[in-house]
């Protein structure tokens, strides 16, 4: 059975304040830390034995997830204690594989929301005879990242830069964080350096003459690295649009946890989830949003495309669109925030105090 690597120990930069506390893995999507849903799609594919390279604040993970048996996976850690990059943490986890050399290792960025046919890929590994397999997906505005072109019969000719000009987009297909490695070419990255998987291993792979074969699919894939993606993300795994077998309910236009409370007259849509202990009040109109666990949402309030963190609140008849408000925080009554505002962890704004529009 193939082994796994999942990657867990970056800062999460983009995604603060989310991340102020709480690593990137360990966010809650559709009511669950995020890692859960990629654990269990793993799972599912048949994997069972899954190390966890943890860095930035490592002690959260194995007081969650345990031996991972909930999960029906044998599940180990490693931690860096300086962060050694994505090529560096996936040498170093190696430690724990059991495998023989030759035997295929699945590794994964722990912040990609995605329908990747697992199995799929290992078997593609398998048929093409590859040192490394990748998974490629295509998006419509490649000018943000890396670009993997391929040959017709899938094997990788280059890994390049993010393209400046209309000329240097030779290609749509870019680099969907899911691997399948040879063992024994994790064994060769050096150890006890920091190394990018991306910008050092594989474009050195590929000048050595090694063999890198492209998956290319056409099913959902999100990088949940910003905090509008990891909205969107989140209600696309309440709406069902995203697969995972862990979204702890049935799926559909919302997500409320047992312990949530909601007013009768609340209407939550797009794919909300209301966390554990979370209240939502009267006449409160929540769309595509992630309210988490311990938030309120006072009566009134507008909450659209945003995130509300752990514990934080939001006042009456406040509007928020595209926000996102950290663990503790408190938004007054009638503020309005919008497009990107990050309101950081216990943060105070008083009532009244933003508007965007002026007051009719
Ligand atoms: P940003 O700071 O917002 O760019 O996020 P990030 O730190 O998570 O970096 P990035 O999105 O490039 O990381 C891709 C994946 O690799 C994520 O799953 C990270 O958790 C993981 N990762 C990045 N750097 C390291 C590292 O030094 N060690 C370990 N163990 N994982 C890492």
């Amino acid at each position: 059975m193939t082994e796994a690597i999942l990657l867990a120990g970056g800062k999460g930069t983009r995604l603060r304040p989310l991340t102020v506390h709480t690593p990137k893995p360990m966010v809650p999507a559709a009511g669950v830390p995020f890692l859960t849903h990629q654990l269990a799609r793993a799972r599912a594919a048949g994997v069972e034995h899954v190390v966890l390279a943890t860095s930035y604040l490592a002690e959260v993970f194995e007081p969650h997830f345990g031996d991972g048996s909930e999960l029906g996976l044998h599940l180990e850690y490693v931690t860096e204690e300086e962060p050694l990059g994505t090529g560096g943490a996936i040498r170093n986890a190696a430690s724990r594989l059991t495998c023989a050399p030759g035997d295929p290792v699945l590794v994964f960025n722990g912040d990609i929301l995605t329908g990747l046919d697992i199995r799929a890929l290992v078997a593609t590994h398998r048929s093409s005879g590859a040192d490394v397999s990748l998974h490629l997906t295509r998006v419509t505005d490649p000018r943000a990242y890396g670009l993997v072109p391929t040959d017709g019969t899938g094997r990788v000719q280059a890994f390049l830069e993010k393209p400046r000009t209309p000329e240097e987009i030779v290609t749509d297909q870019i680099n969907a964080g899911a691997y399948v490695f040879r063992r024994s070419v994790i064994d060769a990255v050096p150890a006890g350096r920091p190394v990018s998987v991306e910008r050092e291993t594989f474009p050195d792979l590929l000048a050595a003459g090694a063999h890198l074969q492209g998956m290319v699919d056409s099913t959902y894939w999100l990088d949940l690295g910003t905090p509008q993606a990891f909205v969107r993300g989140s209600a696309d795994l309440v709406l069902g649009r995203a697969p995972s077998p862990a979204v702890p309910g049935r799926c559909g236009d919302r997500l409320v946890l047992p312990t949530a409370t909601v007013a009768s007259d609340a209407k939550l849509t797009g794919g909300t989830v209301v966390g554990g202990g979370a209240r939502v009040g009267e006449g409160a109109r929540v769309t595509g949003s992630a309210i988490l666990a311990g938030a309120v949402i006072e009566p009134g309030a507008v909450v659209t495309d945003s995130l509300v963190g752990a514990r934080a609140r939001v006042g009456a008849r406040s509007v928020l669109t595209g926000a996102v408000v950290g663990d503790g925080a408190t938004v007054g009554p009638d503020n309005e925030l919008r497009d990107g505002v990050r309101v950081w962890c216990d943060a105070r704004i008083p009532a009244g105090a933003l508007r965007f529009s002026s007051d009719a």
